[in-house]
């Protein structure tokens, strides 16, 4: 297919707070870089993000970014590399204050620092407690605030966007460094080849994936499919994070930062039942572990409601003046989505999927690695990922709230930067292998072609169906195989999806078959390494590994302290070390992990 070619020093593919992020080093440092993004970045997912940035700025009281560190590394279950976690908790206190002069409308406190709330997992004194005061917020609105933020520094430093384009494909040379993507503008249905000296991904999560979601309709895992298709590896996709608080029956957020300002969790009795699951930490324990105690009071008949399915969120005791003042957004979201003024009544709420700790897997410079001729973390020259779709790793098996924000501005930085140098040693613009456009190409042609498939809306509905029901909460070994067997069923009946309108211009139901086509790879990831990893660690919680002696919670350091890298080539895994050695801090060596 012979394409229009735009050439660019970088293009950054999401303008979230990661893309964002990345392009304003890259605009600044006056680099001609594009950004595709399928939304106006303002409406990008990190708008969702409620409670706050994680940074351990010690506004409210003593903190350290080694306690962030032991918190991260203890809530990542110990599967986090010890090495991105240390640099991300270090450099966290700089971006937040960075944010802070680009304009970022923190809340206050009286004294004019920024204001910080309690969050899950967060604690003083290594871990040992009392909660620490650490999420920086604007108000319940912090990714709103955020993004605005760094859309406007993107405009000032002439950043070019190319809103409602989708990349579609990777564009790879035969020594295997990435030369840029294609993609499709939905306005005109025109496919173009973006020939880039350095590609970086911000595609964000794929909680698309599941059928009941706090995510965006867009996070699809364009990034990820993309990767998977080009032969990189997807990494420790098997662990999801359930946020305890989605609103019942909506799936939309509630922050954690209501438990953060003294809100807690009700049964059917009135019972504060998180005081059994977790005495010390209680509602502020990590997601994972207040997900699962909410799962299993639903399944032990002491949820509320007609049909005992959720629990209820109570925060009228803080008074109306601090929900206005801390959590307004909330409010309008229960009144909305629930039917409730939380003034008054309590939210219904029920764990509900919300992140994907894992992604395309990178060092701390937010470069590409891939196990190859420099060991398992060889750098593919050329290409770099940050933000929800790029694994560091530093959220490991389970992340901490307020972590995400952190990782998205501290590695679009970070791998900014690492363009910046890779560009310098790396003048001028490799040419294009003949088959550049050639993946993309097959797969629009087949699209055009396709007579007599499935429908694309039937097969997503069926996908995210299978998710939920086989890889929920808690997991079951049969229910994993059958859900292997279910996904790669689908996986072939995506390769015949059909569309019945084949025009070009803003022809949605023509990328709603290009995201489907993301949507199953990570599907497909996801279901095969949790079927595979036999052992219960933070989200991904088996059935049959609880309560073995010597397995703290169902933990297996000794066979299963390792990351997953699953190919989509013969639907393979295989693994690579965690690295347990931080850049200057001691080792946090594995302990059992009670909150
Ligand atoms: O609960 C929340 O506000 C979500 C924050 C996060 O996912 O980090």
């Amino acid at each position: 297919m012979a394409l229009a070619v735009r050439q660019f020093d970088a293009v950054v593919v999401g303008a979230g707070g990661a893309g964002l992020r990345a392009a304003l080093q890259l605009a600044e440092a006056g680099l001609r870089v594009a950004v595709l993004t399928k939304v106006f970045p303002t409406r990008s997912h990190t708008v969702a993000a409620q409670g706050g940035i994680g940074a351990a700025l010690g506004n409210m009281g003593t903190d350290s970014w080694q306690w962030h560190m032991y918190d991260t590394v203890k809530g990542s279950d110990w599967l986090g590399d010890q090495d991105a976690i240390e640099y991300m908790c270090r450099e966290a206190p700089k971006v937040v204050i960075e944010l802070e002069h680009f304009g970022m409308p923190f809340d206050r406190n009286e004294d004019g620092t920024v204001y910080q709330r309690p969050f899950g997992g967060h604690m003083q004194n290594m871990g040992a407690g009392p909660a620490v005061q650490r999420s920086c917020c604007a108000a319940d609105r912090t990714g709103h605030a955020m993004l605005h933020t760094l859309y406007q520094r993107n405009v000032r430093a002439r950043t070019q966007f190319f809103v409602e384009w989708m990349a579609l494909d990777l564009v790879r040379d035969a020594s295997g460094q990435v030369l840029g993507v294609t993609a499709l503008e939905m306005e005109t249905g025109e496919v173009v080849l973006f020939h880039a000296r350095a590609t970086l991904f911000a595609t964000g999560g794929a909680g698309r994936i599941f059928a009941a979601s706090t995510n965006a309709f867009i996070n699809t895992g364009d990034g990820l499919g993309m990767a998977a298709r080009a032969g990189i590896p997807l990494e420790d996709m098997e662990f999801y994070q359930f946020h305890p608080t989605g609103v019942y029956g909506a799936g939309v957020l509630i922050t954690e930062g209501v438990r953060g300002e003294g809100g807690y969790l009700l049964n059917k009795n009135g019972e504060r039942f998180m005081e059994r699951y977790a005495p010390s930490a209680k509602d502020l324990a990590s997601r994972d572990v207040v997900s699962r105690a909410m799962a299993t009071e639903i399944k032990e008949g002491r949820g509320a409601g007609p049909n005992a399915d959720y629990l209820l969120l109570k925060l009228d005791h803080l008074g109306p003046e601090v929900i206005d003042k801390r959590l307004p957004g909330i409010r309008e979201i229960a009144k909305k989505f629930a039917n409730v003024d939380p003034v008054r009544e309590p939210i219904p709420v029920v764990p509900t999927v919300h992140y994907q700790m894992g992604g395309i897997p990178t060092n701390y410079h937010g470069e590409v690695v891939v196990p190859g001729r420099q060991g398992p973390n060889t750098v593919v020259p050329g290409f770099y990922a940050a933000g929800e779709c790029a694994c560091a790793s530093v959220h490991g098996a389970n992340r901490l709230g307020t972590n995400s924000l952190t990782d998205l501005v501290v590695f679009g930085k970070a791998a900014g930067d690492s363009v910046i140098r890779f560009l310098r040693e790396n003048p001028g613009h490799k040419p294009l292998p003949a088959d550049a456009a050639e993946r993309s190409a097959a797969r629009l042609a087949r699209l055009d072609g396709q007579r007599g498939g499935e429908s694309v809306h039937v097969l997503g509905n069926e996908i995210r169906r299978t998710m939920q029901a086989h890889c929920g909460v808690f997991r079951f070994p049969d229910l994993l195989a059958e859900g292997v067997q279910m996904i790669r069923a689908l996986s072939d009946r995506v390769a015949r999806s059909e569309i019945q309108d084949k025009s070009k211009v803003f022809n949605t139901a023509r990328v709603e078959a290009l995201e489907l086509d993301n949507l199953i790879e990570v599907a497909r990831a996801t279901m095969v390494s949790a079927h595979a990893r036999k052992e219960s660690r933070g989200a991904h919680d088996r059935a049959d590994c609880h309560d073995r002696p010597g397995f703290p919670n169902g933990r297996d350091d000794q066979n299963w302290l390792k990351h997953t890298l699953w190919y989509k080539e013969g639907d393979r895994l295989e693994y690579k070390p965690v690295n347990l050695k931080p850049l200057t801090a001691e080792t946090i060596p594995p302990k059992a992990r009670a909150y």
